[in-house]
C-alpha cells in the first residue's frame, strides 16, 4: 500500500486502513508490533494519534519523545482479537535494543493483548519480533506525506 497523504485527514484514513488490514491478518501469538520509520516530522506520531482514535480513545496522544513510552488502556475491542492496551514507544533517544529491554519490553511483546507502535524502530531492531510490520513515512512537501507498507 502506498499513500500520498495531503492532509491530516488523509493520514487518519491511512491509519484506519492500516489498522483494520493489519489486525485482520495478524496471526502471531504475542503482541502485534508495528515499526514506524521516517524522518523527523514525517507523520509517525500523527499516525499513532489516529490509530488511538480508531480505538475510541479521545484525541490525546502526544509524542512520547520525552517519556519514551506511553501506555493507553483501550476501551473497546477490534475484530476478533481483544486488545487491551495500545503502547506507543519513541525509540529516537534509545541507543540500542538493551535500552528497550529495560522498559520491560520482553513482557510487553509476549502479551497478545498489546498492540505496540515503535517510532525509530531501526534504533532497537534486534528487539523487534520476526512478525513485526513496518510502515515508512516520508516528507514530500509542507502538507504532503508518503505512507507506505507491505501487504502480505
Ligand atoms: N499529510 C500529513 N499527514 C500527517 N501530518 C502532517 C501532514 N501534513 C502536515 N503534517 C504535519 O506534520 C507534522 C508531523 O509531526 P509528527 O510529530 O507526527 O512527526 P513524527 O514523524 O512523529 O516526527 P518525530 O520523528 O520527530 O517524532 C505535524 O505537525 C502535522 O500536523
Ligand atoms: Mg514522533
Amino acid at each position: 500500500m502506498k499513500i500520498v497523504s495531503k492532509s491530516e485527514a488523509d493520514t487518519k484514513m491511512a491509519a484506519e486502513v492500516f489498522l483494520f488490514g493489519f489486525v485482520k491478518k495478524f496471526v502471531g501469538r504475542g503482541a502485534l508490533v508495528a515499526g514506524l520509520s521516517g524522518d523527523l516530522g514525517s507523520g509517525k506520531t500523527t499516525f499513532v494519534k489516529f490509530i488511538a482514535e480508531s480505538f475510541g480513545l479521545p484525541p490525546i496522544v502526544q509524542s512520547p519523545t520525552f517519556v519514551i513510552e506511553k501506555v493507553y488502556s483501550l476501551p473497546s475491542s477490534l475484530n476478533a482479537r481483544e486488545f487491551r492496551r495500545l503502547i506507543h514507544i519513541d525509540a529516537y533517544r534509545l541507543k540500542d535494543a538493551y535500552e528497550l529491554l529495560a522498559l520491560g519490553w520482553d513482557d510487553m511483546v509476549k502479551d497478545k493483548e498489546n498492540i505496540i507502535f515503535v517510532e525509530w524502530p531501526e534504533n532497537v531492531r534486534e528487539a523487534l519480533p520476526d512478525d513485526a510490520n513496518f510502515v515508512r513515512f516520508s516528507h514530500i512537501d509542507d502538507g504532503a506525506r508518503g505512507i507506505e507498507w507491505e501487504e502480505e
